[in-house]
């Protein structure tokens, strides 16, 4: 009896564990830290995707104003020019401009602790091109900055 009901219980354990959910191939999670640095050089987006959803966590300690951190998503060859003007934007509008039309996608700031989210249509990226992904927190996308690849 008693045998049967440990067995009973770790199967239930088991199943109370389950699998690790593994993201599912239409989303991804990158994090920052307090060193300025995003954990992933290089992200892939599947073609196969319609949408595409983005998580960054924080994984420091330091507030937003201090080390906030974002992902932005632009051509490699916009990034320059929207980092900059997404300083004076500053961080009530999450260091982006207005109505950047340079801007594919971006989440808002987050500080240590924290996470956010972002989804994009996949049909804004076409084959071929080079995209970035970059934090516009001032004096960061110098160093927080990853490719960003549409994959078949
Ligand atoms: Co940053």
């Amino acid at each position: 009896m008693k045998t049967v009901h440990k067995s009973l219980l770790l199967a239930a354990t088991l199943v109370l564990a389950g699998p690790v959910l593994a993201a599912g191939p239409c989303e991804a999670e990158i994090e920052g830290n307090d060193a300025m640095q995003f954990n992933k050089a290089t992200m892939a987006v599947p073609a196969s995707c319609k949408q595409f959803k983005v998580t960054l966590k924080h994984s420091g300690k330091l507030p937003k104003a201090a080390m906030g951190h974002n992902w932005v998503l632009s051509k490699t060859a916009d990034v320059a020019g929207v980092a900059s003007d997404g300083i004076p934007a500053g961080l009530a509008k999450e260091y982006v401009k207005d109505g950047d039309a340079r801007v594919i996608a971006h989440t808002k700031v987050v500080g240590g602790g924290e996470s956010t989210s972002v989804s994009f249509d996949v049909a804004k990226l076409k084959a071929g091109e080079a995209y970035t992904y970059f934090c516009s927190f001032p004096g960061h996308s110098g160093i927080m900055k990853g490719t960003l690849t549409l994959a078949k």
